[in-house]
């Protein structure tokens, strides 16, 4: 599509957007007495208006019931969670016995360890990506140390090429035959928290497994950002949080994915507790566990209902609209935005190195070449709210449920202001 870096322009681009009315639904915060444009969305999403409500329905339920909310709340706390699966899964590509929101992500992934990385002495290597988000390393350098191996030589990372900014497909799956019947595990976070890209994970999934390994992804800059096919694309497992693009609030639940291939069997190793055993008997207090034989078998709490209203909310929203529209939007945003920088750095003579390639959701992360702190600084004073990484990297998401093209239109504006105003 042909664009121009006019306001005219970008309202009739609002003019003619569907959920442009889907803005309205979302609280912002305000500076100088003005919402902000707000583009940290791949974050901490902004509050929808009705989650106040979700909320609110718990404290009411719980003041006015106690402990027979569990039963007999009008959505019963016991199987609050149940709620979630059903619109979860239409996110994610998966059936809805796959899905299951528990925990928080990094939790997660440690829990999804425990069944799906079982290294042997001949195949216990983990492949990811260079640099992947802290917390991942973490979690898969301490996994690897709980099994007595030493993640210099378990953890194998795939490294960007010399002077390049992203990671190339036929490099990852050049490195997964090259390690071949040692590889044990494949973790990589779907899109990459730094660059915005999107890997190919239906390619390196079916790459991995070609080799005999399990795959699993890190989901958390992906979901409600960018078409997913998990069970397709036969995914053994993922996690991710939902405090981002899928607006439930911060430091909230995580949901994941266990194939169904896992699913009502036996033998698997997991770390269980009450809630993974069979509804029908659970309250019978037996010793045996039984599994649920869904993603549930997974859940080793009751559930935080607390937590799953706010989520439940959002997903309310995820489901009026649909996946394949609020992608459509993004990608048209995301051009968009990709003009008005091209636009802005010509104006000022700037240099604007976008990272992000092209396999991409929402963000697009920015070298601002001879900018510093001041201009974000400057930014922010002014209502924009952008993620800055020293020395002079922002990461722009601009979500598609609450971001106008005429926002994106006024953050130029205001982009070319605070370096014409140094010069
Ligand atoms: C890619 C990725 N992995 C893991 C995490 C950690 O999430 P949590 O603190 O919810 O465990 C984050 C948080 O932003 C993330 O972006």
């Amino acid at each position: 599509m042909l664009f121009h870096n006019t306001l005219e322009f970008s309202r009739k681009l609002d003019a003619e957007d569907t959920l442009a009315p889907y803005k309205e639904q979302f609280h912002f915060p305000k500076i100088n007495g003005k919402k902000v444009i707000y583009f940290t969305g791949n974050s901490l999403g902004l509050q929808p208006k009705r989650t106040q409500a979700y909320i609110d329905e718990i404290m009411a339920d719980w003041k006015e019931l106690a402990v027979e909310g569990h039963f007999h709340a009008e959505k019963p706390w016991w199987d609050y969670h149940e709620r979630l699966a059903e619109p979860l899964a239409k996110v994610v590509g998966a059936r809805k016995d796959e899905v299951c929101v528990l925990n928080t992500l990094t939790v997660n992934l440690h829990f999804l360890m425990v069944s799906f990385y079982r290294p042997s002495a001949q195949r216990y290597k983990i492949l990811c990506e260079e640099k992947a988000f802290p917390s991942d390393q973490y979690m898969l350098q301490s996994q690897v140390r709980f099994h007595g191996l030493d993640p210099k030589t378990a953890i194998v990372e795939v490294k960007k090429r010399k002077g390049e900014h992203f990671w190339r497909t036929e490099d990852i799956v050049a490195k997964i035959s090259e390690v071949g019947d040692e590889l044990a595990l494949v973790l990589i976070g779907g899109v990459n928290y730094y660059n915005g890209q999107v890997f190919d994970m239906e390619r390196i999934t079916r790459a991995g497994k070609s080799v005999g390994a399990l795959v699993g992804w890190d989901l958390a800059h992906a979901v409600g950002n960018v078409p997913l096919q998990l069970h397709d694309w036969g995914v053994d497992f993922a996690a991710w949080c939902s405090y981002k693009y899928m607006n439930s609030g911060p430091g909230n639940a995580s949901g994941i994915f266990v194939h169904e291939r896992y699913l009502g069997k036996t033998g698997i190793q997991r770390f269980e507790g009450w809630w993974g055993t069979k509804k029908e008997t659970r309250f019978l207090m037996k010793p045996q566990f039984e599994p649920m034989d869904n993603a549930d078998a997974w859940q080793v709490s009751n559930p935080p209902v607390l937590s799953l209203a706010p989520y439940l909310a959002s997903l309310t929203l995820f489901d009026e609209v649909g996946m394949d529209v609020l992608i459509e939007k993004s990608r048209r945003l995301t051009a968009f935005l990709e003009h008005v920088l091209i636009q802005i750095g010509e104006e000022v003579g700037g240099e604007f190195e976008i990272i992000t390639p092209e396999d991409r959701g929402c963000q697009l992360s920015v070298f601002l070449h001879g900018e510093g702190r001041s201009l974000f600084d400057f930014l922010m004073e002014n209502g924009v709210i952008v993620d800055w990484r020293e020395p002079n990297v922002i990461r722009l998401a601009p979500v598609p449920f609450y971001t106008s093209f005429e926002d994106i239109f006024q953050f130029g504006q205001l982009l070319k202001q605070g370096i014409l105003s140094k010069k």
